[in-house]
């Protein structure tokens, strides 16, 4: 586990976009998982600009997101398939036959889920997995208590998790129940795992998940037992751990060949 701390999240997201740019660089025919909400439209803006300025191409690119809300069209404005055509696809030249969000009014969730998963699989798996963290724990829509092994599946919100998303519906008692979420087992097969949280909100959690024991009740904890995971914090998000001093000499010191 990495743990990279930035003086804010525009260091932060302009880091995890370097990162993000560096593989697609590497790799144009990458697999990249995106995940939604606040965090990661910093992260998402640097990818439009590099994209325009640098012309950083995503015409080779395979996306997956992290999960969808159960109910809605995706043309509605709180869905995730109208974050992601707001926030980056419509910006970028992504093909939308490369795009994979989870579709909320499948008639058949489950089967839906699996072929989720089947096509994961057979566009080689994910090469990075960009994750936000709930101020619960939870890691795409995997509430406290999921299966550390589960796959895509349905999964019920937590009042919590309702609450903190219910701007975007205008209020909580709009905010859908229901969603559809990558699994634990499904983020852990992520080549790597590039996760952000920024704010004094997160900051609890972050804890928990990077330096508590691993424990289904905080599902981000998971990311203990992958080889590679990365977590780039600001300095609030950073605030409750333990070895602060030690993560940033690690970074300030790393050797010039492990540098991003
Ligand atoms: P946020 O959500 O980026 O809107 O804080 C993160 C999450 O719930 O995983």
């Amino acid at each position: 586990m990495e743990i990279i701390i930035q003086p804010d999240s525009r260091e932060a997201s302009r880091l995890a976009a370097k990162i993000v740019a560096g593989l697609v660089r590497e790799k144009p025919h990458a697999v990249l998982g995106f995940a939604t909400g606040q965090t990661p439209i910093e992260l998402y803006r640097y990818l439009v600009e590099m994209h325009r300025n640098e012309r950083l191409d995503f015409s080779e690119v395979t996306a997956f997101n992290l999960d969808e809300y159960v109910g809605l069209e995706p043309g509605h404005p709180a869905s995730y398939h109208s974050y992601m055509r707001e926030n980056l696809f419509d910006r970028i030249n992504i093909r939308k036959d490369r795009v994979n969000i989870p579709f909320g009014l499948a008639d058949d969730i489950p089967t839906c889920c699996r072929s989720y998963e089947e096509r994961i699989h057979a566009d080689g798996g994910i090469d990075l997995q960009i994750l936000g963290i709930g101020a619960d724990g939870h890691l795409g829509f995997n509430e406290p208590s999921s299966s550390l092994a589960s796959r895509t599946r349905i999964k019920t919100l937590t009042d919590r998790t309702r609450k903190d998303n219910a701007a975007a519906f205008g209020g909580e008692d709009k905010v859908p129940h229901h969603v559809i979420t990558m699994g634990l087992g499904t983020i852990m097969d992520c080549r790597t795992c590039l996760l952000l949280a920024f704010g004094r909100k997160k900051a609890r959690a972050v804890a928990q998940a990077a330096e508590g024991p691993l424990t289904a009740m905080v599902p981000a904890s998971i990311l203990q037992m992958h080889q590679r995971a990365i977590f780039l914090l600001d300095e609030e998000a950073a605030s409750q751990l333990t070895r602060t001093y030690y993560y940033k000499w690690v970074y300030e010191n790393k050797p010039d060949w492990q540098k991003y």
